[in-house]
């Protein structure tokens, strides 16, 4: 136990988040008119090197033109082992009006990957008089990423949220696989003639949740690769979701229906959480720490899982009031 109360992450809807390549422009006006709640216009990895600049200029113009409406605007920029990635901060910041909500840094290293941009960030914003501080958001997928992965949750006042990149993640890590997310064929337990598959991204992830819960930053799963696979989809975000994740990244539009409905804590649950809350204002009124709800043990600590869903539910209704 701690004396020091866990710090909440930022309130806001944070279920699916599309990404487009800044060098599609045609695709952002079909962005801001799906329902993910947020929206990240990328530079980084899925634009070629000669298309940086198009696709960066692209990007800056589509932030002040394209109606965005209620969503959390995000731009992925380049790495820092890139040439690319101090150009994309500084022009996004001189040049990008304040409708940008945050930036995303991927393949963090450490701590002080995330310093070293917050320097340069502080720098612009304060030469330009820019009122709204840029939030952060970062991509777990390397080695050194996971291993120092707490010290980069703590490493900025600015960071909201963390997402695991699964693809980069498995080459850092030198796994046998090209899959992005999802079951792997060779990662299953064995017994009496049978096979049962287990998950290779569990640590990373539930890494990733103690991380962001520790320092009050949003826990998201990243990509899901196969975008023609919806059960494929749907078990890793469910295990995402059971796991403390609040999100997911969609590389495909036809995935953000499917994140929308998983992060979305369903009717059922949300109203057996309130059912749980007044049996415990009831067990609290009569002196009591536990009671007997549908035939198991809640307590204490039942009030704080259910007030989880409760919130996540509530928040998601005022989406947008
Ligand atoms: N956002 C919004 N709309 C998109 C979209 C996206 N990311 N990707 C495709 N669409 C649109 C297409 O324009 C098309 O619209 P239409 O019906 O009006 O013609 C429709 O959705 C179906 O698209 P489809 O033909 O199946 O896809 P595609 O071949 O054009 O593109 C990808 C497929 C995977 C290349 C593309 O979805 C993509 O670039 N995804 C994001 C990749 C990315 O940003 N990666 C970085 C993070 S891992
Ligand atoms: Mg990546």
């Amino acid at each position: 136990m701690s004396f020091r109360l866990q710090p909440q992450p930022i309130s806001r809807p944070n279920r699916c988040q599309l990404f487009g390549p800044g060098s599609r422009p045609e695709l952002f006006e079909k962005m801001t008119g799906s329902a993910a709640d947020v929206i990240n216009l990328d530079l980084e990895d899925s634009v070629a090197p000669n298309d940086k600049d198009e696709a960066r200029r692209n990007v800056i113009a589509a932030i002040g033109d394209v109606d965005w409406g209620d969503k959390t605007l995000s731009v992925r920029i380049n790495g820092l082992d890139s040439p690319y990635w101090y150009r994309d901060v500084v022009d996004l910041l001189e040049q990008a009006g304040d409708r940008l909500d945050q930036i995303m840094i991927p393949k963090a290293g450490n701590a002080a990957d995330i310093y070293a941009v917050d320097a340069l960030v502080s720098s612009v914003e304060a030469a330009k008089g820019r009122t709204r501080p840029l939030k952060f958001e970062v991509i777990i997928e390397s080695a050194a990423g996971i291993a120092h992965v707490e010290e980069i949750a703590a490493a900025s006042p600015r960071l909201v949220a963390m997402s695991l990149g699964a693809a980069d993640f498995a080459a850092s890590m030198g796994m046998q696989t090209t899959g992005i997310g999802g079951t792997q064929e060779n990662y299953y337990m064995h017994r009496d003639g049978q096979k049962y598959w287990a998950d290779p991204w569990h640590w990373a992830q539930a890494a990733i949740v103690a991380a962001c819960r520790t320092h009050g930053v949003l826990p998201v799963d990243g990509p899901f690769g196969d975008f023609s696979d919806e059960d494929g989809f749907r078990a890793q975000a469910l295990r995402s979701a059971t796991l403390g994740m609040v999100g997911k990244w969609a590389i495909h539009p036809k995935q953000v229906a499917l994140a929308n409905e998983i992060f979305t804590p369903s009717e059922a649950a949300v109203t057996e959480a309130r059912e749980i809350l007044v049996a415990m204002e009831e067990a609290k009124a009569a002196g009591q720490g536990a009671a007997v709800y549908k035939g198991r043990l809640v307590d204490i600590a039942s009030i704080k899982q259910a007030e989880v869903i409760v919130k996540q539910a509530e928040m998601i209704a005022n989406r947008g009031k």
